[in-house]
This record gives C-alpha cells, structure tokens and sequence, in this order.
C-alpha cells in the first residue's frame, strides 16, 4: 500500500475509527489441550497465541532460584504472520519482546510461592498488523490465569499514538509504519501501575498526559474482555454438571 495523503480524513481513520476506538476484539481462554494454560486473541487484524506451562521444577537446575520462581517469556513470530516473510528463530526484535514482554507480566505474579520453579510464556503471533507485543502481553496474562498461576491482577496492553497531529488508540501496521508516534503500554487495570511503556516517536507534555488517558481507557476495555473469556471459560454451565 502507498502512504496516503492523510490518514485521518473526517475524524476518521483509514480503517473508519474514531481516533478513540479500539479495533475489533475477541479473546478465548482455554484453547491448548497440551499446555497448562492458553489463550487466544485476535485484535483487528492480529492473530496470537499464548501458552504457558508450569510453575514446574527449574531446569536446568542451576538457573533454579532458591526463594521465587523464575518467569520465562518467549514471543516469536510466525514466518507467515507479515507481508515479507519472517525468517524463522529469534532476531533482535523478538529478543527485546520477551524481555519487556517478561517484565510487564512479572510484577502481577506472585513468583515468591514457588521456588526453584520456572513458569514457561510462549507468544506465537500468527498474524501481525501493528500492536504484536502488546496484544502478546493481554493473551499471556489470560493464559497465565488460566494456567491458575496466583496472580495479583490481569495485565491489559495498549498501543497508542500520534498521527497525522492527532493522538489515536491501537495503531494499525499503517498507522504504525506513517504515523509519527507509537508507545506501548502495559497496565494493572486494578491499581492502575504501568508495567510497560516504550516510545517510538516523541509527544509534547500535554501529548502524553493525553496519549495516556486514551491508553488507559483502552486497556480498561481489554481488561473487561478477558475477564469475561475467563469467566467463560470456568462458568460451568448447569446440564454440564
Ligand atoms: O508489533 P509491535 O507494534 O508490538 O512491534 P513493532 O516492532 O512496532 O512492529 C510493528 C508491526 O510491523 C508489526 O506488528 C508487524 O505488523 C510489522 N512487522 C513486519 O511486517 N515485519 C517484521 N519483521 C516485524 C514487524
């Protein structure tokens, strides 16, 4: 696709949002056989996956922490999930990903309960348009509940940022490429702590203090919704008593 002339036309965008609207959002719990817990979430046009195994015993043995478990985090692509082909294994990209990725869900798990475990997070993204890490991070929160690791909230993730002038929630691939701004953030909805935020791009103060009230509105919404997944998947409905 060529850069077009705008990318806001109207107030609205490309994809026909408003500047404060989330794309279409659909997250399931539950949906590995194999793994411990496991999560799905399509979020407009990004498709992943998540799965986590454990708290089980460390190996190998000596990365075993005598007093906490360790949380592994793992986000790979697909060499399907984007336009040019990802060459498959890890690159620079995906090496800094699960590290963030890591430390935006760490602060919501109570580690400490099981020592010398390791608790497992792979991130497959099967389809990528924009926002990958982030939607990572709100189906590895969901995958960890479902895993019934003890857990202190939900972690909800959010890109927003600035284009054409104008601050906008969850940066689709061309907003992302065009715009001039992209941060993604991390949240515990309940405590309102930020686990997660990076900046590709710069705001003015005002800027930012406004980027993030659209962030947290939006992570408030994807909170709900995995809630809700959750819910779902552990209602037990009465004829299957
Ligand atoms: O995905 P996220 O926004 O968290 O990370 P990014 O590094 O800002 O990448 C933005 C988008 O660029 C990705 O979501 C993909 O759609 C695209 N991308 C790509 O086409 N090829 C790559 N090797 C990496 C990213």
């Amino acid at each position: 696709m060529e850069k077009p002339e705008k990318l806001i036309v109207d107030g609205k965008r490309l994809d026909g949002r408003a500047p404060d609207e989330l794309r279409p959002l659909k997250i399931q719990a539950g949906v590995l056989k194999r793994a411990d817990g496991s999560a799905y979430v399509e979020l407009g046009k990004n498709k992943v996956l998540a799965a986590v195994y454990g708290p089980r015993e460390m190996h190998p043995r000596h990365h075993q922490q005598p007093d906490t478990a360790v949380l592994r985090c793992r986000y790979n692509m697909a060499p399907f999930s984007v336009e040019e082909r990802k060459r498959p294994g890890p690159d620079r990209r995906s090496v800094e990903i699960s590290k963030v990725a890591r430390e935006a869900l760490e602060p919501v798990v109570f580690l400490e309960l099981y020592p010398r475990s390791a608790i497992d997070i792979f991130i497959e993204i099967l389809q990528a348009d924009a926002g990958t890490r982030t939607t990572g991070i709100t189906a590895a929160s969901v995958a960890l509940a479902d895993a019934g690791v003890p857990m202190r909230d939900l972690v909800s993730a959010v890109a927003v940022g600035k284009v054409d002038d104008t601050i906008v929630l969850d940066l689709t691939k061309e907003e992302d490429q065009w715009g001039t701004t992209d941060m993604p953030i991390a949240l515990m909805p309940r405590k309102k702590l930020i686990t997660l935020l990076q900046m590709d791009g710069h705001f003015t103060h005002e800027e930012f203090k406004r980027a993030l009230a659209l962030a947290f509105n939006g992570c408030e919404q994807i909170y709900e919704a995995q809630k809700r997944a959750l819910r779902e998947k552990y209602s037990v409905k009465p004829e299957e008593e």
